[in-house]
This record gives C-alpha cells, structure tokens and sequence, in this order.
C-alpha cells in the first residue's frame, strides 16, 4: 500500500477551476498527498479554461474531452470518462465542487466506486428547481460523505433535508482564498490602460440558461444596458453561450455598437474591472461574491439566488429581466453615497483561510479510509 494519501480532485468549468486553486497549490506542496487532477473538459475555450490554469499556477489536469451537450449527454459522458480514471488511480477521497454537471457526475462516479466524496460549496439552495444547479447542488450533497459549508444559511438548508451533524463542515467559502490572494495581483493589471477606460463604467456578465437561451429575457437585459451606455460605458466580456445566442437571435448587431463586448477575460483583469466599475449586472454566483468582497454595488438579473448574505445586506439586489427595475438599480447604486455605502460593507463569506481548512478535514478523512 502507497503510503501517500491519494486525493482525485474533479473539475470542469471557469468557477470550478478558479475556486479550486488555493486548494490544489496547497496539495501541490504536500508531500504526504498524491493528486490526481481531472478536468472533465466542460469547458475548453481558452478564454474559459487553460487561462486560469496559467494564471493560477495549479498543474495541468487530466483533460477528458467531454464538451458542450445537453444535461443527460454532458453528464453521462462526464460519468464514464471519470468513473475510468478514478479505477485506474483508486483514490482514498475525492473532491468535487460548485454545481455544475462535472460535480454531479464526479460525485456519482466516486460514491459508486465507494469513493468517499468531498463536496466544497455544499448547502446552497435557490429553491428554483428549474435550475440544472439547483439539482445538482441536490443530488451531490446527498450522495457526499464530507460537506464544506460556506454560510450559516447553507448549514441551515442542509439539516432541513435531514442530512446528520457529523457531516457537515462549516468552513466559510473559499472563493474569499481565490479572490483575494488573486486580487493583489489583480491590481496591476493594465486592462483599464488597453481598453481606455475610467472608472464610469458598468461591468455585465450574463450566462445563465432563464435569461440567455431566451429572446426575450436577453433584450429586456440588453435593453436596459443600451439605455445605462447613454450615461456610462457598460463593458461586456461575454460568455460562449451568450454570443452564440446573439447571433442565433439575430441580435449582435443591434447592441454591439453601444455595448462593449468582449472575449471572456481572465481572472486578474476581470478582478481589476470588478474593483473599478461603478457597478456590476451579473447572473453569476460567483460574481455576486466577488462585488460584495471588493466593494462594488451589484445588480442580479436573477428572480433567486443562493448567496442571500449579498442582498440581506444590501450590497446586491435582485431584478430579474426587469428592465426599468435594471435602469433604476444600476443608477441609484452607482452614486456616490452607495459606493460610500458599500465601503462600510463587511465580507460575510470568510477569512481567506477556507482552503487550509478543507485540507486538514479531507486528510483526516482519507486516512481514516486508508487505515479503516
Ligand atoms: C456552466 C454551468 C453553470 C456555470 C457556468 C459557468 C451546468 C449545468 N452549468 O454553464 O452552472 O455557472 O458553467 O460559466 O453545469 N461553450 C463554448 N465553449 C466552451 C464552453 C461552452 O462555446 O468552452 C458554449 C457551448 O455552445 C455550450 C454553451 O456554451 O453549449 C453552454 O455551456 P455549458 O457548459 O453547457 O453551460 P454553461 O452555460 O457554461
Ligand atoms: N470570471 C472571469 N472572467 C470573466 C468572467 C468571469 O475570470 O470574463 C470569473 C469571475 O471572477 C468568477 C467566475 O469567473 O470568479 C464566475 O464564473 P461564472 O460566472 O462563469 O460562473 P458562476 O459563478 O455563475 O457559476
């Protein structure tokens, strides 16, 4: 028996990659551990994968070529090409996090193969099980051994669905570890120089299914930012799935004259924009955190959302698709006194120190596996 603990880590999209990274680095230097890093290859532009493997200075993971589908063929394909690689390298834990369609399927190949799994990011509820997430987010933290909680709410959802005390972990979030040991770096970033812009401007990033893969939520968004650039610059990096939409909706033309769209950026420039715009349009999870951590007002085109903490404290509110409700929040939060606001704002989300915690518990566990 190889005295190393062996730990498979699964990942497959932008946020896994970017939220996993503190961890990696941290397993990287352990000498006790030997990884086995998979990507499932859901995503695999550039722009949205092997920039942040660069960037983050994590190692190259085992690439496993699944790309774009629909949910059954995406996660099916997930499943088989995982369950492969976990036979050959027989990990004592493996980790999985987030919510995306890699998660589901890295949890379900490790806990048929009697794997115990990790989930980071478990316990966040939308209630909107329309959501491919919001299932996810279910189903793994169901079949998981080891829970890593993020807020108090999430705790709370997870012992309403009965789920025992003694696997739940609250850890704090560790997207706090990503964002801020990136954002010192982040502020060097010349990305304010290359595009000529100040700080008089509004950052959008849309991607989700309810709003992109629909005309009409799309152009009341859309609507609603030409209107803001009338006042304002409104920059745009745009995720595949939005720009395929565009143009399948015949729609690219009609906004791309007055609204900035541009590749996807990586992770220090995209943190340097978060920290100079006047305010943020997003129905990103992620990006939600990262304006409350930063300080930016945020504006959600979303009806739900799973971190609760931003808009309990008023650093983020809900309008959906809107339109006037998006014009008038972007305006009163974009003044003067709400940034004064939001300077007083405190992170909710942790430390920092997330990703030393998830390590210390999961080699806790995977010694009790390999010793049982
Ligand atoms: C996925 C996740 C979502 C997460 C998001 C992060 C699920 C169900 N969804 O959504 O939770 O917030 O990632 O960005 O897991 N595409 C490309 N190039 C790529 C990747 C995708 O062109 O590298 C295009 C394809 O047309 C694809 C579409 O984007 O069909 C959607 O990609 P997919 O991974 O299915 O979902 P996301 O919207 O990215
Ligand atoms: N992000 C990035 N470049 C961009 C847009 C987003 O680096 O052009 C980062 C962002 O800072 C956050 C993560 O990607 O850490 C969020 O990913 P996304 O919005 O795709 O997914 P979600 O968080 O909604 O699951």
């Amino acid at each position: 028996m190889s005295e190393k603990i062996k730990i498979s880590i699964i990942v497959g999209t932008r946020p896994n990659l970017i939220k996993v990274s503190p961890l990696v680095r941290k397993i990287k230097e352990d000498e006790s551990i030997d990884m086995q890093f998979i990507n499932t290859g859901q995503h695999y532009d550039y722009e949205l994968d092997e920039i942040f493997i660069k960037e983050l200075n994590i190692p190259k993971p085992v690439f496993l070529n699944v790309g774009s589908g629909t949910q059954g063929k995406q996660t099916g394909e997930a499943l088989i090409k995982i369950e492969k690689e976990l036979i050959e390298f027989k990990p004592d834990v493996s980790v999985v996090i987030g919510d995306t369609n890699s998660t589901l399927a890295g949890a379900l190949a490790s806990t048929k193969l009697h794997i115990p799994v990790a989930h980071i990011e478990a316990g966040l509820r939308s209630f909107d099980r329309k959501m491919p997430e919001e299932i996810n987010r279910i189903v793994v933290d169901h079949i998981s051994d080891i829970l890593f909680v993020p807020t108090e709410n999430a705790v709370k959802n997870l012992k309403n669905e009965g789920i025992g005390d003694e696997k739940i972990f609250f850890v704090h979030d560790i997207s706090v570890d990503a964002c801020l040991q990136n954002y010192e770096i982040a502020k060097k970033s010349e990305i304010l120089k290359k595009m000529n812009i100040n700080n008089n401007f509004v950052l959008v990033t849309l991607h989700r299914q309810e709003n992109v893969d629909n005309k009409e939520n799309l152009c009341n968004i859309l609507d609603a930012l030409l209107e803001i650039s009338k006042g304002k610059g409104v920059v745009f990096p745009i995720h595949p799935r939005t720009l395929k939409n565009l143009k399948a909706f015949g729609i690219f033309e009609k906004y791309s004259e007055n609204l900035r769209f541009i590749k996807p950026l990586g992770y220090f420039d995209f943190l340097k924009l978060i920290g100079s715009s006047s305010c943020i349009v997003t129905d990103s999870g992620g990006v939600q955190k990262e304006a409350l951590i930063l300080k930016t007002p945020c504006v959600t085109a979303r009806t739900t959302t799973e971190w609760t903490e931003t808009t309990d404290m008023n650093a983020n509110v809900l309008v959906g698709t809107d339109k006037e409700k998006i014009i008038e929040e972007v305006s009163r939060r974009s003044s003067k006194e709400f940034h004064e606001f939001m300077e007083k704002t405190e992170n909710p989300y942790g430390d920092g120190k997330t990703s030393e915690r998830i390590l210390r518990n999961i080699k806790n566990m995977a010694l009790l596996k390999k010793y049982r």
